[in-house]
């Protein structure tokens, strides 16, 4: 095991993936607008990951800060979190010019996210609905039947829950998305 880095240390580090994924011609492909590499504090315990930017998070370069974003922030302070506290990102890191990714750009946004996890060393990875958990699980999951459930893998802890953008389409879903947050909210007391 490396020696663990400050949390100067980490900013820097992802300062310089952020960097990469700026420059990076394979994560531009098919996609528009700015970079959005994530934001929050490099030293999180709590780490969520969605999908990957909309409109007004590629015209600013920030993650979740349209509709969804709006929801994923409440909820995360109804949990009794702070935003700076936490960090945010997505597996692909550019709008997609047909909206919802490909397996390739999942596959690819797995390289930089990877490095971003591997950096903040987070204790809890809240997986936001099915494309984050094929990037960071590399298996596919049924979000209506697994959200809620916690995961051990590869000395890692995930808690998988539904994308905040799921209950703007299907208001019903609003409860079961809160219920996800209820658990993360009693993990964090344990
Ligand atoms: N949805 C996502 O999955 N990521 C964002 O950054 C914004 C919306």
């Amino acid at each position: 095991m490396g020696k663990k880095l400050t949390k100067q240390q980490k900013q820097l580090e992802l300062g310089k993936i952020a960097k990469e994924i700026e420059k990076c011609k394979i994560c531009k492909i098919d996609k528009v607008g700015m970079a959005v590499p994530g934001e929050g504090n490099p030293d999180a315990d709590i780490m969520f990951i969605g999908e990957a930017p909309g409109k007004k998070e590629a015209a600013t370069g920030r993650p979740f800060i349209g509709r969804a974003g709006k929801l994923l922030r409440s909820l995360i302070n109804e949990a009794g979190l702070k935003e700076e506290d936490v960090f945010i990102t997505s597996p692909v890191k550019y709008l997609p010019i047909y909206i919802t990714p490909k397996p390739s750009d999942i596959e690819h946004g797995r390289t930089h996210l990877n490095e971003q996890i591997a950096i903040i060393e987070p204790k809890i990875i809240v997986l936001l609905g099915n494309t984050a958990c094929l990037a960071v699980l590399k298996e596919k999951c049924f979000i209506a039947k697994d959200h809620g459930k916690i995961i051990e893998k590869g000395g890692r802890k995930y808690l998988i829950a539904y994308h905040p953008a799921a209950p703007l389409y299907s208001p019903k879903l609003r409860d079961e998305i809160k219920k996800d947050f209820e658990k993360l909210k009693k993990i964090i007391k344990e």
